[in-house]
């Protein structure tokens, strides 16, 4: 858990610094117009404005670089960048295109009153569409039990309010425990609190929620002089009263960003600008209202987030280099390097931007880096990652120390590396994505976030997907046990865990993050569950689930083995554990809701896949081409 605190690093984030930027935001600004971009192509689809579309073409825009206090436009003030812009080629475009708007004020949006009225009956009307397909469905058919009473119930307590509108919720509402930060809104932990009201018909939360944490994108972050890329979402955001100058005893509301400068370990929320990403194409897909992702500040949110995501490095794979700590499991614990979650989380982002980018003369060059990515990342991974009987009996085998550029070995794994425990427990039948890759490293064990995205995402084969379920279906004891879902597997014990959690207490065997189990998986199983077509299998996981979650009190984890006991450190009343838990509940009455989140398999990637691998130039592209692990 991240938390503000003692330090033994000096953060150096200048007060004024972000009180500039609380100006450079009004205090408590409008979001109801998009400003839409008109008919567009995605993804060779063509879309026309919709009826939002007819109110905002009537809507004006203020757009005007930002100037601080000495006149230093944002784009200075707030940008890292040291390099001058090259003139030309396709990167340098990016550049050009993303750091130039970047200096661009966040929209505010002015509405005259007949625009406001008629853009609210818009509205009105589009949640009633959603109610009539989702909720109306669901009220029909059955009624709520105690325990999802409950659960709206809390989850409607954990809502936050800035300036009147309803713009996420808190990690935990533990009244028995020190808050930390745990009284912020976590961006990956609203995720499902948005599922879960997205599909309630309730919208506007989660639409206040995307833009807020934009704006935020854009926002000043320092920790010991330095400064992280514009792009960066930040962990979390809490919802500050501060003094207006100037004037006695009247307050104002700013929202106050953590980008990791006060986080424990000071971990970067790498997932979080992915998380964003993922939540805004659900929006979309679900309201029906494209207009949020066509608006000009959204389409550079995107662009900002892809940017750094795609910049160049040092990396030899198309897998996203992380720090340990920079996701869901944000402490250390040996996941540096190439980190199965953040890869599913990457590519499902590339694909989700795929859709939503609108493709003009500026923006071409990006999609065409993201379409390249995608191909690699997913070649990449499925050959690999993946680890099953015979794989494995392969690196038993494997000789080291080729040089070549056709080793068998590539990344120089020593079979010793294979762990005891895996000998015994891998199946016949069924296989998972391990957790790293790195050279002469392979990180056997098994995360869960990670596989379930790339089973939602179709980062994995179709049948690579099916294994991952049948492998935990198999070893349903070591997943499920008393309560879903492990959050890794097997725990790091004894020497191992000194040695790569630096002796955490707080990650003791079986506990938190070190084979802990979590409830909120629970959401993430049911969508890989629906995917497959295997409503069943989630149903028995919140079967269980249910037994306990209310009688516990929501925990935020569970420790031991089979997730017997309640969490040593649980927060109780754990937001993401109760929305998770209701929007499992919902997708399985509505499993079309699935297909907001994910992604079928793209046949034009593979081929990608194919045409780079021959290396021959004469040689057709072809699906044929392709090695059958990679394809099926
Ligand atoms: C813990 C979790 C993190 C979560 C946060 C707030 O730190 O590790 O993933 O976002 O709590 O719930």
């Amino acid at each position: 858990m991240t938390a503000t605190g003692s330090m033994e690093i000096a953060v150096a984030v200048r007060p004024f610094g972000r009180l500039l930027a609380a100006q450079i935001l009004p205090s408590c600004p409008r979001f109801r117009a998009p400003a839409a971009v008109g008919a567009f192509l995605v993804h060779g689809r063509r879309f026309s404005k919709r009826t939002v579309g007819s109110a905002s073409s009537r809507i004006r825009a203020a757009v005007a670089p930002a100037k601080d206090e000495a006149g230093i436009s944002d784009s200075r003030r707030l940008s890292t960048a040291t390099g001058p812009l090259q003139p030309g080629g396709d990167r340098a475009f990016e550049r050009i295109f993303v750091q130039g708007l970047a200096a661009v004020k966040p929209l505010v949006i002015e509405l005259v009153e007949p625009e406001r009225e008629l853009l609210a009956e818009v509205m009105v009307e589009k949640e009633e569409e959603i109610l009539e397909r989702v909720v109306v469905k669901d009220a029909k058919e059955r009624k709520e039990t105690a325990d999802e009473k409950e659960a709206w119930r809390l989850l409607k307590d954990a809502v936050v309010s800035y300036c009147g509108s309803a713009v996420g919720t808190v990690a935990a509402n533990d009244p028995a425990a020190e808050a930390l930060n745990y009284d912020q809104v976590f961006i990956r932990d609203f995720v499902p609190s948005a599922l879960a009201f997205l599909l309630k018909g309730e919208t506007e939360i989660v639409r206040n929620f995307l833009l807020h944490t934009l704006q935020l994108q854009s926002w000043e972050k320092t920790v010991d002089c330095y400064s992280p890329g514009q792009g960066l979402m930040p962990a979390s955001f809490k919802v500050r009263s501060v003094p207006i100058d100037g004037r006695k005893d009247e307050v104002k509301e700013v929202l106050d960003p953590d980008f990791g400068e006060s986080a424990i370990g000071r971990v970067a929320p790498v997932d979080s600008g992915l998380w964003w990403i993922i939540l805004l194409r659900a929006y979309g897909k679900i309201t029906g209202d494209y207009t949020l992702q066509e608006r000009v500040d959204v389409q550079i949110g995107i662009q900002l987030i892809l940017n750094l995501c795609l910049s160049d490095g040092f990396d030899m794979f198309p897998t996203l280099l992380v720090a340990d700590g920079s996701c869901m499991i944000d402490r250390r614990m040996g996941i540096h390097g190439h980190p199965l979650e953040i890869q599913a989380l990457f590519y499902c982002a590339l694909r989700c931007s795929r859709e939503m980018i609108v493709i003009n003369d500026g923006s071409r060059s990006l999609l065409s880096a993201v379409n390249k990515r995608l191909t690699a990342l997913s070649f990449h991974i499925r050959e690999y990652y993946w680890v099953d009987m015979k794989k494995i009996n392969e690196i038993y085998r494997y000789k080291t120390e080729e040089y070549s550029q056709d080793a068998t070995n590539k990344f120089n794994i020593y079979p010793e590396q294979i762990p005891s425990w895996l000998v015994d427990w891998i199946p016949e039948k069924g296989g998972y994505l391990i957790g790293n890759l790195q050279p002469a490293h392979m990180d056997f064990r098994f995360f869960s976030l990670g596989n379930l995205w790339a089973i939602i995402s179709s980062l994995t084969t179709p049948r690579q997907a099916e294994d991952i379920l049948n492998l935990m279906e198999n070893k349903w004891e070591d997943f499920v046990g008393t309560m879903p879902l492990k959050i890794c597997y097997p725990a790091l014990e004894n020497e191992e865990w000194r040695i790569i959690t630096g002796s955490d207490p707080k990650n003791t065997p079986w506990s938190y993050h070190n084979g802990g189990s979590w409830p909120t998986l629970l959401w993430q199983f049911t969508l890989a569950c629906i995917k497959m077509g295997r409503p069943e299998l989630a149903r028995k996981a919140v079967d269980v689930a249910e037994k306990r979650l209310s009688d516990d009190q929501w925990p935020e984890y569970y420790d031991t083995p089979t997730a017997r006991f309640i969490g040593k450190q649980s927060r109780l009343y754990q937001t993401w554990t109760i929305a998770g838990f209701l929007a499992s509940k919902l997708l399985l009455q509505n499993p079309e809701m699935a297909s907001i989140f994910t992604f079928e398999e793209d046949m034009e990637l593979l081929e990608g896949c194919a045409c780079s691998l021959m290396n021959h130039p004469r040689a057709k592209c072809s699906r044929r081409a392709l090695k059958p692990q990679v394809l099926i």
